[in-house]
């Protein structure tokens, strides 16, 4: 049993075959997945599919690329479907720097407006760090997400996680963790302790080897676990087990 706490499921790459994908993912292991909203749209799409099935969760938010395009409606809007008992976190939100899709200062505020939305809500939040470190601890630090929250795809430094970890954070691995030469995540996901980490696939993105290249899907997330257990030096069945356990902690989902 293995949880793919990080998918965007209704990305377009899976309009084809989105439910033999979610079967695949059944099939081999993966028995929940949290499908995550990065604008209002998909938002409303991943609560829509939380409802097809029981194992999905959904959760809701605006991605940093997406700042640009928010207004009151759109806070209005995602809080409503905050309500709906299959949302378990608001995310994903944050900072990026590297694509600069929005401009910083409008990224920066609609991070800190939805870090308040989260703790209106109750939720846990998904944060997304890319090249903004710096920016995302001392907003973080100023406001607290008060349920927790955890950093997806993880790939800062073992210093950077230690601080995030003392925060209360949880750290979240996927694909580029089985890429070769990738020390410093090999680093953190070795030292990181053992109820703090979770695993996702960030799926279609981020696909982990031997299938780099390809569409990346909730089943790969094995890949993941499989890493993980190698590097801590502990069954499979175990850093499953772990994780699973974190996931459910870190989201609140007890069945
Ligand atoms: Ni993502």
């Amino acid at each position: 049993m293995i949880w793919d706490t990080h998918a965007h499921l209704n990305d377009r790459q899976f309009d084809v075959d989105r439910d033999e994908v979610i079967e695949r993912a059944r099939q081999g292991g993966v028995t929940t997945i949290i499908n995550i909203g990065d604008s209002e749209a998909t938002s409303r799409q991943a609560v829509s599919l939380a409802a097809k099935y029981p194992f999905i969760y959904a959760s809701v938010g605006v991605h940093p690329h997406e700042a640009k395009n928010c207004n009151e409606e759109t806070w209005t809007n995602l809080s409503r479907l905050a309500q709906n008992p299959k949302v378990v976190a608001w995310g994903e939100i944050g900072l990026d720097y590297y694509r600069n899709l929005s401009p910083r200062d409008v990224q920066r505020q609609v991070f800190i407006r939805q870090l308040e939305l989260a703790d209106e809500m109750g939720l846990p939040v998904v944060i997304h760090d890319r090249d903004a470190h710096g920016d995302i601890l001392q907003i973080l630090k100023k406001h607290p997400p008060q349920a927790g929250g955890v950093f997806h795809s993880f790939s800062g430094s073992w210093e950077m996680a230690k601080e995030l970890l003392s925060l209360g954070f949880y750290l979240s691995f996927s694909g580029p963790l089985t890429f070769k030469n990738n020390r410093k995540t090999v680093e953190v996901a070795t030292n990181i302790p053992e109820d703090r980490f979770v695993v996702e696939t960030d799926c279609p993105y981020l696909t982990p080897e031997p299938y780099r290249g390809k569409r990346n899907e909730p089943l790969y997330v094995n890949q993941v676990i499989n890493k993980i257990a190698e590097l801590k030096g502990i069954s499979t069945e175990k850093a499953a087990l772990l994780a699973v356990e974190n996931s459910r902690r870190l989201f609140r989902i007890t069945k």
